[in-house]
């Protein structure tokens, strides 16, 4: 989509939400009337910062409350346009379990900062909300301390961070896992089972590690806690600009010879046995991913009897390939989905999910994420009789 398409849509419809709540949320603080400053873009946005009295002297101009408007406008939060808020379009309205993260109201709602009981949607989300201003502005978010996460674990939050971690933590935890497969044999195809994944952009539980719960743990293994980095980047508004979303480079230059991210690199273990170790992190936890992806293939045909194939972007991702011919079998004009699931083929891909659902989990808590991956690839090995010792991975 264009930009100035994007743009377009959002000033009609987020724009009027979320900036109506604006209103509210800085009433108290007199606005300019015209807001020309501090804004490229102010000129082509509506006046919708006209306060309801004045002073209007200069020093009392909200330059910042521009400032963050015209980032948060760019950002995906205001994206009325994106898969994550126009998903319900036709259906009028968001269900309960999915509101929380995918609207400003719905998030208020799941807090009862609207006056509902806090824990659960009470009321009617309708469809086309985004995160707007009063989603991480509202003054009742103060009284909100601990978020619980997919795991059980109930985790304590700085206001600042209470948002951030209540739509960034995923829907799902290695418990899920557990009990989906509770003592089922581990190599058995069992038409119960099928992909269980953790949803999207899950950076608030993957910077927790082991702590929160959020991977298959195989046992008898350990794994990395919370990823504390350094000080000085140790929560996620330290990195992340709260309205462009966008993470500095001079944040990184502090400590890193690069702010690239991609290209970042602490670590002397070659973690994907290539030996280079002038690559960024990113690239062993890619490199790895991909073999771990390969394995679950050869696992699927040699273990769990029939040939899969693995399209990231068609849910339930994992096809029938009964011809091995790398194309999803077809019925009906229909991809037919894999029926084979064992125990083991559910706990790898999880993990496979788990570390690719974070894109950045190389930032997050890159040593949680290599943990997952090796451990993934060792179990499948085991079960088709080789060792991962073979691969030339580290853990
Ligand atoms: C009400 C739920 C909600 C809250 C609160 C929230 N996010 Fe998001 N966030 C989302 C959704 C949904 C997307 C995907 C948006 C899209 O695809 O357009 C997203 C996208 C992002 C992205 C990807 C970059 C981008 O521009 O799309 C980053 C980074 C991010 N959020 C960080 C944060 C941080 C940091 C906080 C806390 C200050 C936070 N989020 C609070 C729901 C939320
Ligand atoms: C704990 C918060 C949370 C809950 C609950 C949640 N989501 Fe999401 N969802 C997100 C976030 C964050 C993203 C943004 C991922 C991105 O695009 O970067 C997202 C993205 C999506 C997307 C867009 C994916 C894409 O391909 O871009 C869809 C569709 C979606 N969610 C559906 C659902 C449905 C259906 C439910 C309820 C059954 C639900 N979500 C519940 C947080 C949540
Ligand atoms: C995802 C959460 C989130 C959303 C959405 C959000 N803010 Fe903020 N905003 C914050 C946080 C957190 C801070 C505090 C930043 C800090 O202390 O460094 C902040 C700070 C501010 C400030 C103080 C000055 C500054 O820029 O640091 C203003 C003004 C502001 N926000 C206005 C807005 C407006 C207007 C919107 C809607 C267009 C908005 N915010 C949307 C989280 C958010
Ligand atoms: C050490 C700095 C740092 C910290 C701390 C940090 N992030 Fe990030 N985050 C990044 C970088 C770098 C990226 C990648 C940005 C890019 O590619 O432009 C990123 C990307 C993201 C994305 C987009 C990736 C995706 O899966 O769509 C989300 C969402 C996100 N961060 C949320 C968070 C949340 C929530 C927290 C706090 C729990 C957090 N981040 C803490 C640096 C950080
Ligand atoms: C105050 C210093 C400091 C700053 C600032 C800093 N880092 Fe780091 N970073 C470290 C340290 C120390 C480690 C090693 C931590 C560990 O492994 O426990 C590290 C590790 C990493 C790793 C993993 C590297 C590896 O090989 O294991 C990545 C990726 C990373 N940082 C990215 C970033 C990004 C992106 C930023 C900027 C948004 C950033 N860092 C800012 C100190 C810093």
């Amino acid at each position: 989509m264009q930009d100035s398409d994007r743009f377009r849509k959002c000033t009609l419809s987020a724009l009027a939400a979320g900036l109506a709540l604006t209103l509210l949320a800085f009433a108290m603080t007199p606005a300019p009337a015209t807001a020309q400053e501090g804004a490229d873009s102010a000129d082509t946005l509506p006046t919708y910062v006209l306060p309801p009295s004045g002073p209007f002297s200069p020093e009392r101009v909200e330059i910042p409350n521009m400032r963050a408007i015209s980032a948060w406008i760019r950002s995906g939060h205001s994206d009325a346009s994106s898969e994550a808020f126009s998903h319900w379009n036709d259906d009028g309205e968001i269900p309960a379990r999915c509101a929380t993260c995918h609207a400003g109201a719905g998030f208020r709602d799941f807090h009862g900062l609207d006056g509902t009981a806090p824990g659960s949607i009470d009321g009617t989300i309708p469809a086309g909300g985004v995160v707007d201003c009063a989603t991480c502005h509202d003054p009742g978010l103060g009284a909100v301390t601990q978020i619980t996460l997919p795991s059980g674990v109930e985790h304590p939050v700085t206001s600042a961070e209470a948002a951030c971690v209540t739509c960034h933590q995923g829907r799902a935890a290695g418990q899920t896992i557990t009990d989906a497969i509770a003592d089922k044999p581990l190599d058995t195809p069992d038409a119960e089972l099928g992909a269980i994944t953790p949803h999207y952009a899950i950076a608030a539980a993957s910077s927790l590690g082991s702590y929160g719960g959020l991977g298959f743990h195989y046992p008898d293994k350990s794994y990395s806690g919370r990823f504390l980095h350094a000080k000085p980047v140790d929560s996620c508004l330290s990195c992340h600009n709260p309205h462009s979303l966008e993470v500095a480079q001079d944040t990184c230059l502090t400590c890193h010879q690069t702010g690239l991210p991609a290209d970042i690199r602490i670590s002397r273990v070659s973690y994907d046995g290539s030996g280079d170790l002038a690559k960024g992190i990113s690239a062993d936890i890619e490199a790895n991913s991909r073999l771990l992806m390969d394995t679950i293939l050869d696992y699927a045909s040699q273990v769990a009897g029939l040939a899969a194939v693995y399209d990231a972007h068609s849910r339930p991702y994992f096809f029938a390939d009964a011809n091995g011919d790398g194309l999803a079998d077809q019925k009906e004009g229909r991809p037919v989905v894999y029926p084979n699931w064992t125990p083991r083929m559910v706990q790898a891909v999880y993990n496979y999910k788990v570390v690719t659902s974070d894109k950045a989990i190389f930032v997050h808590n890159p040593h949680y994420a290599l943990e997952l991956l090796h451990d993934s690839i060792e179990d499948l090995l085991t079960a088709m009789g080789r060792d991962v010792t073979q691969t030339g991975i580290q853990r």
